[in-house]
């Protein structure tokens, strides 16, 4: 605990936040959450109604040293929403029932209700929490989670640690947005803009530093959607973590956080005091199919030396020559797995369904969450838990043996980055493709092809048209999703279920009380299959499906997209236009367009489509 208590002064006021912690004795850590609405105005433009814990926001940060207990009694005061808590990036190896997103490792805990999360931390680093139920988390309920290290490899290079989060940020709520963006005057799945980006949940933000020091960075991206590019002017970065693993030293001038990443790096500060420097995070605009008038994609802090000296404004990049973090090595030197026993293929696919919404896919599959919790049909089937069809075939269920190597390859036939993550395990990535490289082709790896030493973490980015190649050993007995951690692809179904060592699980595992308790409470039956069938568990009438396809021979994007911009040029209905239309084939042409206005700090020649995300947030704000 050393570390973190030498450095709460500097953190408490850099985040303005007073958890309600209680330090019991001997490593065990409780924090009281009552999670309800409050309201917010972070980036100065637009207040409005935010998830808070304690009638606070921003959210404290979870603080915890390794070998801690860890305890969070969650109360959901929300009133209109079930919510759950996801603790990202921790194996929960033991406690899988504590990973917390709904219906999969628990129910949604209705409003009124308590549900008490409770586990055991052995990894150190940098994480975070978010709520991982109903595309819920970019209301606010989202904050780092650092998991202090009585052994850190770098402690006797630092001076003190800066606990640093980088988010996008939503006027609307996501209960807003969500039927708006999964909607058949959406064709093309155009994702909402975010309104602004945030550094520590402010755009002011100040952190004081003096001269000839180090100092630990820890940064996490809790956004929902934007990457972003960070980098410090005047400083270079040592990055020596990502996503709590340790890496070697590697230098870096600007970094990369795609959504739900997480880097810790040092900076050294000048020896001088005459000027304080410029940080920068910029959401990359790549991304965005639009770009709405009007938009500040850039969020700036500053690096005080001095504070009776000017914030300057910082620079304008020529280009983001971010740090490529494939060729990052970890501290531990953990060798590459051997060859796999079972490979998980997955082509991500974005296209409509027949009733003309946008969905994501992995091959012909989107994911739908099923009537019972997939863990409890895992505790409540027997021997038939190895049997993938009792999770229901919209959970996309892959059943691992335990300890068995397992690969995943991505290939992506998008057009998009999709930063993918897998719960309950770092995975080595063995193989990245650039931009446009096609589907991965096995018969030109082997075993020497790979690195011998992979960089490994827990959210790793597939770039567009390209692929990714991943692989884990599958010894935490579970039930853990991998999924985009994109959260509108999360409400479109870029969703898989590992369902790892069903048996072994049923022989270790309790499922707490208080968690049936919660299910209870909001009428979600748990057990029996997906479908909550407990006498036949392989009769999976009634399980939750998805939408039929369109029938064959349309091409759904184009003909959906067709007949909805003929319908709203005939109706002239803004509502039907506000983004939904904008062209994919122009939005792709455009993002070397958007990446030089992104440096130019200007948005000239860019179709303003999105102009009317604006209003049509205008609209909301004066609801
Ligand atoms: Cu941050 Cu499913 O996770």
């Amino acid at each position: 605990m050393a570390i973190s208590l030498s450095f709460f002064p500097i953190i408490s006021t850099l985040l303005l936040v007073l958890s309600k912690v209680t330090e019991a004795a001997n490593g065990t850590v409780v924090y009281d959450f009552n999670i309800g609405w409050v309201t917010s105005n972070p980036d100065g433009a637009f207040e409005r109604t935010t998830i808070g814990i304690n009638g606070e926001w921003p959210l404290p940060i979870i603080r915890a040293t390794v070998g801690d207990q860890v305890i969070v009694n969650v109360k959901n005061d929300l009133g209109n929403q079930t919510t759950t808590l996801h603790f990202h990036g921790l194996f929960m190896n033991g406690t899988t029932e504590m990973d917390g997103p709904a219906q999969v490792s628990q129910c949604g805990i209705p409003p009124g209700s308590s549900f008490t999360y409770n586990f055991t931390v052995n990894q150190p680093g940098t994480y975070w929490y978010h709520s991982h139920d109903k595309g819920q988390y970019p209301d606010g309920l989202r904050a780092p989670l650092i998991i202090t290290d009585p052994d850190f490899p770098y402690a006797d290079q630092m001076d003190e640690e800066i606990v640093l989060s980088l988010s996008d940020w939503y006027h609307d709520q996501m209960q807003v947005w969500i039927p708006k963006f999964i909607n058949k005057a959406n064709p093309t799945g155009a994702e909402p803009v975010p309104q602004a980006a945030l550094m520590n949940d402010t755009q002011n933000l100040t952190v004081p530093v003096q001269p000839g020091k180090t100092y630990l960075f820890r940064v996490v991206n809790i956004g929902a959607f934007a990457g972003q590019y960070l980098w410090f002017e005047g400083h270079n970065m040592t990055i020596v973590e990502v996503d709590g693993v340790y890496t070697d030293p590697a230098e870096a001038e600007l970094i990369y956080i795609a959504a739900a990443q997480r880097y810790s790096f040092m900076v050294t500060t000048k020896n001088e005091t005459s000027v304080n420097y410029a940080i920068v995070s910029s959401m990359d605009t790549s991304l965005f199919d639009t770009i709405p008038d009007g938009l500040n994609w850039n969020v700036t802090g500053w690096l005080v030396y001095n504070d009776t000296k000017d914030k300057p404004e910082p620079a304008l990049v020529d280009e983001f020559d971010d740090f490529d973090d494939f060729t990052l090595t970890p501290y531990d030197k953990m060798a590459l797995l051997p060859e796999p026993d079972q490979v998980v293929s997955l082509d991500v696919i974005m296209d409509n369904l027949g009733n003309g919404k946008p969905y994501a896919f992995f091959g012909n599959v989107t994911y739908v969450s099923q009537k019972v919790p997939t863990l409890y049909t895992v505790m409540s089937t027997g021997e038939n838990a190895s049997n993938p069809t009792v999770y229901g075939e919209f959970s996309h269920p892959f059943v691992l043996e335990h300890n068995q190597i397992v690969e995943i390859v991505v290939n992506n036939l998008d057009t998009g980055k999709h930063p993918f993550h897998l719960h309950g395990h770092n995975f080595q990535a063995i193989a990245r493709s650039d931009e446009d490289a096609g589907v991965f082709d096995s018969t030109n790896s082997t075993q020497t092809t790979y690195p011998a030493i992979p960089m490994r973490r827990d959210t790793f980015v597939l770039k567009p048209a390209g692929y990714i190649v991943l692989r884990f050993q599958a010894d935490n007995p579970g039930v853990w999703l991998f999924h985009c951690h994109i959260e509108w692809h999360v409400d479109q179904g870029l969703i898989a279920t590992m369902v790892e060592a069903p048996l072994e699980l049923q022989k270790t595992l309790t499922i707490p009380q208080n968690h049936f308790d919660a299910c209870a409470a909001g009428g979600v039956p748990y057990t029996g299959n997906a479908a909550g069938n407990t006498v036949d568990v392989l009769d999976l009438s009634g399980a939750n499906v998805a939408p039929k396809p369109l029938p064959a021979g349309f091409t759904p994007r184009g003909i959906v997209a067709m007949t909805f911009s003929a319908l709203a040029a005939l109706l002239g209905l803004a509502t039907i236009v506000w983004y939904g239309l904008a062209d994919m084939g122009a939005a792709t042409m455009r993002s070397e367009e958007k990446r030089i206005a992104a440096m130019n700090h200007e948005t000239t020649d860019i179709t303003p489509v999105g102009g009317s995300v604006n209003s049509e947030s205008d609209e909301a704000r004066r609801r």
